[in-house]
């Protein structure tokens, strides 16, 4: 399970050799939105006002079959562990704040391989993956400098969960920051962190936004430009997800201006597809589904990369990548390879940077056995089969910003049922085969089951509610407690 470092040492060997310097690896700047929906991004969706991250995208390239996990806490655990959810523990449950656990400690994560290849590692924004001791945290794991917040949500400008701060720079609370928005905060922290930055190292920025997910909040000079959207809460999240594009504005700004960014990889990725529902207003139009649905508009997810170092740009690639892949992908772009035989995850580089067909042919959506039905999907090649539940909504829900789609054609399914779809031929999941391909549901049967046999335990851990409170810790959520 755990990755050797023992490529560290080939790359220290190869470059003494041929002399090639550190600074040659470049700088990574990942940035996670949060609950992004497939057509809220401006070159999905024209009403969308996202110039920053669409100029990139148009001068890196766009992924149009990427995939993640329907929900937050499992995206964050494959981002970091390099497994499926299924394989880390995380198929079933979104952390709680009371949740007395974390991302296994079994697993060595992606900052921590990066700092071991050399890389200064930050962090700034939503963690999400435990933190009831010191080691479940960022810093416990990889990340020499943390700005952000632990638990799944919060206010966007007091930075509270419920009652309590959660928001820190390391171990260290900060109680400054009332009525500041976060996506102006973290765009100033990890401004400061790239200016403050030793220019001869490489760099790993983990910049997981708070934007755009719940409660809706946006300052007001967000949501003039989008005045003739009569649905409040959907104006609402297109203010926010113009004001997310204003932090990676500021953030590329600053790795321009200190003269990193020509050597900068940027990945842009969401977590997970948008929640559709009232009071949340994400969109994923023409995708069917919500997040925490294993539809396509839970999991297929925004995605582009850019970078001078990309040697095939500006067009859109098809080819299949799952969150998993970005582990072994940028430990290689890092100057290691990862020699772990089980990790989920595919070093998808000649993809990304040169548009070779991608060595993905197949992932899990999910394998969920302790839900009743149960909450699983796989897709192999251009099929998808769900057997059990996929969650709910089901619908096709078209932006409220834009009159001439209609409106939401219900999905619903309340029953066990199975679905097999051609996604390549129907990405909106609309024609089930499986009784016109008894064939082809019979062999994606067998594969569920054969993938099956490896699920990795889901630990329930009850919740311990008074010894986590952050009454017990002046006031913010903090490790201590197990
Ligand atoms: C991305 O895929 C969707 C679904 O297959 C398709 O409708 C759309 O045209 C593709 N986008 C681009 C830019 O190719
Ligand atoms: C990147 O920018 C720096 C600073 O402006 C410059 O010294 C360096 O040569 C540039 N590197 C490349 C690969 O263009």
């Amino acid at each position: 399970m755990k990755t050797t470092l023992a490529a560290c040492f080939i790359f220290l060997v190869v470059c003494g050799l041929v002399d090639c310097n550190t600074n040659e690896r470049p700088h990574i700047l990942f940035i996670l939105a949060d609950d992004l929906g497939w057509n809220d991004i401006g070159y999905n969706n024209p009403y969308v006002f996202t110039p920053t991250l669409d100029a990139l995208a148009r001068d890196g390239v766009i992924f149009n079959q990427s995939y993640a996990q329907p929900a937050c806490t499992p995206s964050r655990a494959c981002l970091m562990s390099g497994y499926f959810a299924y394989h880390n523990g995380f198929q079933t449950e979104v952390m709680n704040k009371w949740t007395p656990n974390g991302l296994s400690l079994d697993f060595t994560i992606l900052p921590q391989e990066l700092k071991d290849l050399g890389y200064s590692t930050y962090m700034v924004g939503k963690w999400d993956l435990g933190y009831c001791k010191n080691e479940y945290t960022p810093n416990g794991r990889g990340f020499d400098h943390f700005y952000g917040f632990y638990t799944a949500g919060e206010d966007y400008y007091s930075h509270k969960n419920g009652k309590f701060l959660d928001l820190r720079e390391d171990f260290t609370p900060d109680f400054d920051q009332d009525g500041v928005y976060s996506a102006e905060l973290f765009a100033e922290k990890a401004a400061n962190y790239v200016a403050n930055h030793d220019k001869n190292e490489p760099m790993f920025m983990y910049l997981s936004l708070q934007s755009v997910h719940g409660p809706l909040q946006v300052p007001d000079k967000y949501l003039d430009r989008f005045n003739f959207v009569s649905n409040i809460g959907r104006r609402m999240k297109l203010g926010m997800t113009t004001a997310m594009d204003d932090t990676v504005a500021v953030v590329v700004e600053a790795f321009k201006e200190h003269g990193l960014w020509n050597n900068t990889l940027l990945i842009f990725l969401s977590d997970n597809g948008g929640p559709t529902n009232e009071g949340k207003d994400g969109n994923n139009w023409p995708l069917r589904g919500s997040k925490k649905t294993l539809w396509e508009g839970g999991t297929r997810v925004v995605n582009f990369v850019y970078g001078t170092m990309l040697e095939k740009t500006g067009y859109v690639n098809d080819g299949m990548i799952h969150i998993v892949d970005w582990f072994p992908t940028l430990v290689h772009v890092a100057g290691g390879e990862s020699d772990d035989q089980d990790m989920d995850g595919l070093n998808v580089w000649d993809t990304v940077s040169k548009g070779d067909p991608s060595p993905r042919t197949e992932f899990v959506y999910n394998i969920d056995v302790e839900e009743d039905p149960p909450y699983q999907a796989i897709r192999v090649g251009d099929y998808k089969l769900i057997h059990g539940k996929a969650g709910n909504p089901s619908d096709w829900v078209p932006p409220p910003e834009d009159d001439s789609l209609g409106g939401i054609e219900n999905g619903r399914i309340y029953k066990a049922f199975t679905r097999l779809f051609n996604i390549i031929d129907d990405p909106t999941e609309r024609n089930d085969l499986s009784e016109a391909m008894p064939d082809k549901l019979a062999e994606m049967l067998a594969r569920l089951e054969e993938l099956k046999e490896t699920t990795y335990p889901v630990e329930f851990v009850p919740r311990t509610k008074e010894e986590a409170s952050p009454k017990n810790f002046g006031g913010a959520y903090s490790p201590g407690w197990c």
